[in-house]
């Protein structure tokens, strides 16, 4: 954890909000707050990145050690239950966001990328922090509907027992600034997914940031 996760104290009112800690505002801490008013420092890279080390649909997928290692335990305690989960997308450099973000824009427009798809530097999957999982079967990867699936109706209730909260959850969009993405999950630990999730879920809310529904100019 980051030094700077220890210090008690607020800082100035800025466009992040009135009281964002600073460990919310260090890219190395596990608390990182990162939306649409902030991105990731232009040339920081997550640091302890290693193998998911869980299935997925394509090799060689990253996330932060700590973020790895829940995932794992949690595709466990899933497949415990008879569920089987997925990793379909985790580490994201910046050119491969800013490669999905402009075929969001071909494929649907930009009013539509910018409800699903975050803009180079914006993503929290470069933190290395955020997973998104899909059903192994390949039912509603990637679509809301997979909020109705078994497997996203475990995700929603037992995310949280392995530190991990739905980072756009259903009716956040005027907050989050995205659409409902029962797919994407945010590694915050547990006592902190456990804090969020008694605060309404919301990251944004629960850490004292104001909303961050559109870029800033
Ligand atoms: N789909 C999320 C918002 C991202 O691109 O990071
Ligand atoms: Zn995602």
């Amino acid at each position: 954890m980051a030094s700077s996760s220890t210090a008690p104290t607020t800082v100035a009112p800025t466009a992040a909000g009135p009281s964002l800690a600073p460990l919310h505002r260090d890219p190395d801490s596990l608390q990182v707050l990162v939306n649409k008013h902030r991105p990731v420092p232009a040339g920081w890279t997550a640091p302890d990145l290693v193998s998911a080390g869980v299935v997925g649909n394509r090799q060689g997928m990253l996330l932060r050690k700590p973020a790895a290692q829940a995932l794992q335990g949690m595709v466990a305690a899933a497949r415990a239950d008879g569920i089987e989960l997925i990793l379909v997308s985790a580490h994201r450099t910046h050119d491969y966001q800013a490669g999905l973000y402009s075929n969001s824009i071909q494929r649907n427009g930009q009013a539509h990328a910018d409800r699903y798809s975050a803009r180079p530097g914006h993503s929290e999957h470069h933190t290395g922090l955020a997973a998104d999982l899909a059903a192994a079967d390949g039912t509603c990867t990637l679509q809301g509907c997979f909020a109705d699936t078994p497997e996203g109706a475990w995700i929603a209730q037992h995310a949280v027992e392995h530190g991990f909260v739905v980072r756009y959850p259903q009716g956040s969009e005027p907050i989050t600034g995205y659409g409902a993405e029962p797919w994407h999950l945010r590694f915050l630990g547990v006592d902190e997914a456990r804090r969020v999730m008694e605060a309404g879920g919301i990251v944004e809310t629960a850490w004292g940031a104001g909303p961050a529904p559109t870029y800033l100019p």
